[in-house]
């Protein structure tokens, strides 16, 4: 690209303002959200023509980046997103004008208002606030704050901290955690998925950009979406996927596999694109045991979750200081899924997928959360394990198998990654509650008062009614075993089952 032909056509807009603005809109698709503002009014300041000048010299990286971005092509400059004014704590003087490093949601809705209302209701905005979970004190006090600083904020966010010099302190930052807590009041981080300074919307649709965060032992979308069929074909055809065009509607622009945000965010024939990414979704696979959620939205912008059989409050009733203006059950969250798997699937697939994703969730719920969950609370009761967390062995334990493993189970069978379901889900939830965890209780118990009879009377009250874990109490007697060998023999011929 020809920098200096750029930077002359870039002069040439602010200056013709608003005969260029019309000219390059007009040639555009007409289905992207285009920012209502105008080249030489609402951007393209010319105090900022100072900054590209210095900055192509100082960091030409960025310079560059930010020279091929759709930014820099329709003239939105450096000042425009990194302007502070006079009350802004986070702003100082550099070389003439009052900058502020950081560029927060609330920067970039003075253009972008719609995904910023879109993101600024949801769970990603709200992921800073994690200081009161569990997962925060086995971070700072098991581990250790560095840690804290380096791991978790960085997918979660941190609370920016502003020296008096106007420049973030650095244990706070660098920081783009999807929730990040702002010196101007607001949560999030866009930067967290259009990586700067090319802003691109093409890398924001790629598997990869959610891959950053939603990896790991807890929670492995990225994997599973890897091994998914979803995954496999994505990358064999990514040339075909289109990521760059403007408009981007599923089945149409393209047609190869869906993406995170094809599912998530994107447009489809029938669903609108939305920065709100827990607008389609039906479960909480996150909490050691999942419910289905309703979603209600306020006035103020906020929006919260209500659970299945929870008291779900009416469009006009006020709630948490604000008013409702929209609930949105869980069948209907769960239709706009359905709707973006239509551009590409008909319904013995979508129901089928969603039948065995329920079924699998339930098996995890019922047979295992729920008396394990019940079981842990009365060992608290009777004073047998702690009231503080992580200090019991069982309790690092059990929050395995609910944090971990079941939700690797949950997650292989939403997103069709079956390995995820079975070897590293079910298959180890399984193994740890019945080989660590059960042996655990015993232990426990037996150590404090030598009581012998607690432990199999709680497995009697919470386990023993679940035809599924009949086997445990009886083995596999011959008649069982015998059933099993019938079924192997139809399907495999005679002596199958050795
Ligand atoms: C005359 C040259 C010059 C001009 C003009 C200039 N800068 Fe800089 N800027 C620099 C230098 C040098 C640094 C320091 C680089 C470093 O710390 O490695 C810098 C740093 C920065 C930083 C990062 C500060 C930090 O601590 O990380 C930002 C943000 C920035 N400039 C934005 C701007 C903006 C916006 C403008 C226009 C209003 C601008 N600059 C104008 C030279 C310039
Ligand atoms: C569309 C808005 C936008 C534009 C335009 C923009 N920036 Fe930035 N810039 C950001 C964001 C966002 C960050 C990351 C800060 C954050 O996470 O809050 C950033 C970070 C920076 C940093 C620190 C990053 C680093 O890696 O050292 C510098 C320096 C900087 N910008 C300079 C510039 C300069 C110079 C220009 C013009 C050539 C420019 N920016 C144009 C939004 C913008
Ligand atoms: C690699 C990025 C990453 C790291 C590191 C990380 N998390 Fe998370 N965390 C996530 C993602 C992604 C989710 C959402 C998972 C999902 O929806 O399945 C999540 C979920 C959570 C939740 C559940 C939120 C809810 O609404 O139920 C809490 C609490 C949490 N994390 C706290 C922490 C703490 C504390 C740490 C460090 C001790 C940490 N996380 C480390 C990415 C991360
Ligand atoms: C979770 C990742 C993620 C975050 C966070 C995010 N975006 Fe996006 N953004 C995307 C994806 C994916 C697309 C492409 C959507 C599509 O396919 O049309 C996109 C597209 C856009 C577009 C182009 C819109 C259009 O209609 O063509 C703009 C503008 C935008 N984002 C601004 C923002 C702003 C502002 C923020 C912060 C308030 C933000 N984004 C935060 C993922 C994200
Ligand atoms: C001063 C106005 C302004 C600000 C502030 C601004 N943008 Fe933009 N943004 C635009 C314009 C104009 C376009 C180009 C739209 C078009 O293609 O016509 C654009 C395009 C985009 C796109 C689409 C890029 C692509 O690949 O097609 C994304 C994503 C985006 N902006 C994100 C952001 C983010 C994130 C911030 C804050 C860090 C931000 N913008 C701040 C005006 C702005
Ligand atoms: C084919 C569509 C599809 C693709 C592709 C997809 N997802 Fe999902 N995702 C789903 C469905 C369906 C659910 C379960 C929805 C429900 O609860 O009803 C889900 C659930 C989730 C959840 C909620 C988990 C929880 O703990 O509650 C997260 C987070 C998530 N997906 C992230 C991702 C990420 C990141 C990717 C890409 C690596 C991705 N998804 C790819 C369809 C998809
Ligand atoms: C920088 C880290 C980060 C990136 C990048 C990221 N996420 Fe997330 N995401 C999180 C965290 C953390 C949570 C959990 C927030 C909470 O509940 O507190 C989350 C939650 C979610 C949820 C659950 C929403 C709900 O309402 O329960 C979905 C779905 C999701 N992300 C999809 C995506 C997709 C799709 C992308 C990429 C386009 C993406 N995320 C990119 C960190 C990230
Ligand atoms: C952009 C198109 C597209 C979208 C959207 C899409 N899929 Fe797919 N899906 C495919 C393709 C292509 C395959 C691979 C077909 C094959 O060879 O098995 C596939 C495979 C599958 C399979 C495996 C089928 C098998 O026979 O192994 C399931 C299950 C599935 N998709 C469910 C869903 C669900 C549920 C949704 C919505 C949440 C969805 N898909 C959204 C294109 C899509």
């Amino acid at each position: 690209m020809l920098d200096k032909k750029q930077r002359t056509k870039r002069a040439w807009q602010a200056f013709a303002g608003c005969i260029a603005a019309a000219g390059m809109l007009l040639s555009l698709p007409a289905d992207a959200a285009r920012p209502a503002g105008k080249i030489g009014e609402d951007w393209g300041n010319p105090a900022g023509e100072g900054c590209i000048a210095c900055h192509a010299s100082v960091s030409p990286g960025l310079y560059r980046e930010w020279n091929n971005s759709q930014h820099g092509q329709v003239g939105v400059n450096c000042l425009d997103c990194h302007k502070a004014e006079a009350d802004d704590k986070d702003g100082y003087m550099h070389n003439g004008q009052r900058i502020s490093i950081i560029v927060t949601p609330k920067d970039c809705s003075r253009c972008h208002n719609t995904e910023f209302q879109e993101m600024d209701g949801s769970h990603h905005a709200h992921a800073g606030r994690i200081l009161a979970s569990l997962d925060n004190l086995l971070g700072e006090v098991v581990g250790g704050p560095a840690a804290v600083n380096a791991g978790c904020r960085q997918c979660h966010g941190a609370k920016v901290e502003i020296g008096d010099d106007g420049k973030p302190l650095p244990t706070t930052w660098p920081n783009t955690g999807i929730g990040r807590l702002n010196p101007d009041g607001s949560e999030g981080s866009c930067t967290a998925c259009h990586g700067r300074h090319r802003f691109s919307r093409a890398q924001a649709r790629t598997p990869d950009t959610c891959g950053k965060c939603h990896v790991g032992p807890d929670h492995p979308q990225i994997e599973v979406y890897n091994e998914s069929k979803h995954g496999i074909i994505y990358r064999a055809q990514v040339d075909e996927m289109n990521l760059k065009s403007d408009k981007w509607v599923a089945g149409v622009d393209y047609t190869a596999a869906p993406t995170c945000a094809t599912c998530h965010m994107s447009a489809s024939p029938r669903e609108g694109k939305t920065h709100n990414v827990g607008d389609r979704i039906s479960w909480t696979l996150r909490p050691p045991v999942s419910q289905k959620i309703n979603l209600v939205r306020l006035e103020d912008g906020q929006e919260f979750d209500v659970k299945e059989g929870g008291e779900i409050p009416k469009v006009g009733d006020e709630a948490k200081g604000s008013k409702v203006i929209e609930v949105v059950t869980w069948e209907q969250r769960r239709q706009k899924m359905k709707n973006v798997c239509s551009a590409c699937h008909t319904s013995s697939v979508i129901e089928g997928h969603y039948n065995q994703f329920d079924n699998v969730v339930d098996l995890y719920n019922d047979k295992f959360a729920k008396p394990v969950a019940a079981i842990m609370g009365e060992l608290k009761k009777a004073g047998y394990i702690s009231k503080a967390p992580f200090d019991d062995e069982i309790e690092w334990t059990w929050w395995e198998i609910w944090h971990h493993e079941g939700r690797r189970a949950r997650h292989g069978a939403s997103m069709n990654g079956p390995d995820y379901t079975w070897w590293h889900g079910l298959y180890e939830v399984a193994k740890h509650t019945y080989f660590e965890w059960i042996p655990q209780m015993r232990e426990a118990v037996h150590k404090k008062d030598g009581n012998e009879k607690f432990a199999d009377e709680m497995l009697e009250k919470y386990f023993k009614p679940i035809e599924g874990h009949d086997w445990y109490f009886n083995g596999m007697s011959k008649e069982s075993i015998d059933k099993v060998r019938k079924g192997f023999e139809e399907r495999y011929g005679k002596g199958a089952l050795k």
